[in-house]
């Protein structure tokens, strides 16, 4: 049997993206490894979506240059987002790189490996004339246990301007209802009990661009699925936020109280260039109707600071929304360039100091929001989902709220994946410390 050892950069869909490889090749008797130094094939599953994200593919590979020079038997493939969108480019950088498979090739792999090793070839392809098959999942195939993210579409045709996702992950396709019910059902008989819905663009699914009752109609039909606990979905795009969609949080007894919703900017005319289509009212309204709708909501978001053209002013809009809506958490980035997303080519670009400025300006006020959300769970009873003992060790715990917060707590014997009550005493930047109901 070979060895397999696979690095994963990225977001959530490359993470499932990696169990998947691992599952396909585990069919043609390679074996996952934690260490490169014994494997046989090493890929690399990448990301491109900010430049430091694609710098870390370049130096990781630097450093396996080592290990192919003392094994030329080795492989080294790349594949994900940096492999889609330089192709037969990282060949020509890269000497001793055998592979590059895009996004949608995950499923030939078998195949091409074979061709490099028989054949001694080096082949990079990043065709995207097919969607990715995602298989029935097994559970040892899965990083957790009672956790699974399923991919329920692929690719976005937003295009916003600052992004790369619609050139590397190609246009919007909806995984079928049939084999997405069919695979929530196989994880929960096998004992997972929350379950993660992804796509770029999750609310669009089944009818590209808009906001489709498709989704709202796969939630409702997930919502019965015997043994599944907790329902999540990542990543809504505002402008597709509908009515119907917010009218499930609260309805859907399984759909958890929280929502990731990326606002990327506070000021109209930012927003209008980054080509998001919302204004800075209707992102607000929609956050109203939500809170509305479901008072304990957690909401998060993602932002970021020196998108061309950004001045002072605006960024002050960003902030000012930042106060206004108060997010449980936010992730922050500083804009780069990706080629070819349209805003690479706009003028009235950021000096990088200025961009390090506001970030650590914004960084600053969200993490005095995030400890008082925290905080403001204090004297509460929150239902947590167990999912281990905590890194420390001994007698304490860690799970999670419904609202996606880590709390720990003491106890001594508990199973992995029960939910129990814990009553929460205190609330700290990066999670909440509770007591186990003597209940439990
Ligand atoms: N599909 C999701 C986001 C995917 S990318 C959505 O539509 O919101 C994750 C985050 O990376 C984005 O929300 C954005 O904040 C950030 N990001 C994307 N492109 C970027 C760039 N060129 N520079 C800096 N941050 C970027
Ligand atoms: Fe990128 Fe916009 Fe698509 Fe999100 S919606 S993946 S930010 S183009
Ligand atoms: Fe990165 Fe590709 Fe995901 S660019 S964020 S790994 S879709």
């Amino acid at each position: 049997m070979k060895q397999v050892h696979i690095s994963t950069f990225g977001c959530q869909m490359n993470d499932r993206d990696s169990e998947l490889i691992a599952q396909i090749l585990s069919a043609h008797d390679y074996r996952l490894t934690q260490r490169p130094e014994e494997a046989d094939l090493i890929l690399i599953n990448t990301c491109s979506i900010r430049q430091k994200a694609e710098e870390k593919t370049y130096s990781l590979l630097g450093r396996l240059k080592r290990l192919k020079s003392r094994n030329p038997e080795l492989i080294i493939g790349v594949g994900g987002c940096v492999a889609q969108q330089e192709g037969d480019r990282l060949l020509e950088r890269i000497p001793y790189l055998d592979l590059v498979f895009g996004t949608r090739r995950i499923n030939e792999l078998p195949d091409l490996i074979q061709t490099v090793r028989q054949q001694g070839r080096r082949l990079a392809e990043v065709g995207m004339d097919r969607p990715v098959r995602y298989r029935p999942s097994e559970r040892s195939f899965r990083s957790s246990s009672i956790k699974a993210s399923v991919t329920i579409m692929h690719g976005c045709n937003n295009y916003c301007a600052y992004c790369v996702v619609p050139y590397v992950r190609g246009p919007e396709w909806s995984r079928p209802e049939r084999e997405i019910l069919e695979e929530v059902r196989s994880l929960a008989a096998q004992g997972v009990k929350e379950v993660l819905l992804l796509g770029q663009n999750v609310n669009s699914y089944g009818s590209p661009g808009r906001d489709g009752p498709a989704f709202v109609a796969l939630l409702e039909k997930l919502e019965p699925i015997e043994g599944l606990e907790r329902l999540r979905f990542t990543t809504s795009h505002p402008k597709d936020l509908s009515p119907a969609l917010i009218g499930c949080f609260g309805r859907l007894s399984k759909l958890c109280e929280h929502i990731h919703l990326p606002f990327q900017a506070g000021a109209n005319t930012i927003l209008a260039r980054m080509n998001r289509r919302y204004t800075r009212e209707m992102f607000l309204e929609r956050i109203r109707a939500l809170r509305e709708r479901c008072p304990e909501m957690a909401i998060t978001s993602d932002v970021m600071v020196g998108f061309p053209g950004e001045k002072t002013v605006d960024f002050e809009q960003t902030l000012d929304l930042i106060r206004e809506i108060g997010f449980d958490d936010l992730f922050s980035f500083r804009y780069s360039d990706r080629h070819p997303a349209q805003a690479s080519g706009f003028p009235d670009k950021v000096p990088e100091e200025e961009k390090r400025r506001r970030l650590s300006e914004l960084q600053a006020l969200q993490r005095g929001i995030t400890l008082a959300r925290h905080r403001g769970q204090e004297g509460t009873w929150q239902p947590v989902l167990v999912e281990g003992i905590s890194k420390k060790g001994g007698r304490e715990w860690t799970g999670r709220t419904r609202t996606n917060k880590v709390v720990h707590f003491n106890a001594d014997q508990l199973e992995v994946g029960l939910t129990v009550a814990v009553y929460i005493e205190k609330g700290y930047a990066h999670s909440l410390r509770g007591t186990l109901s003597p209940q439990s």
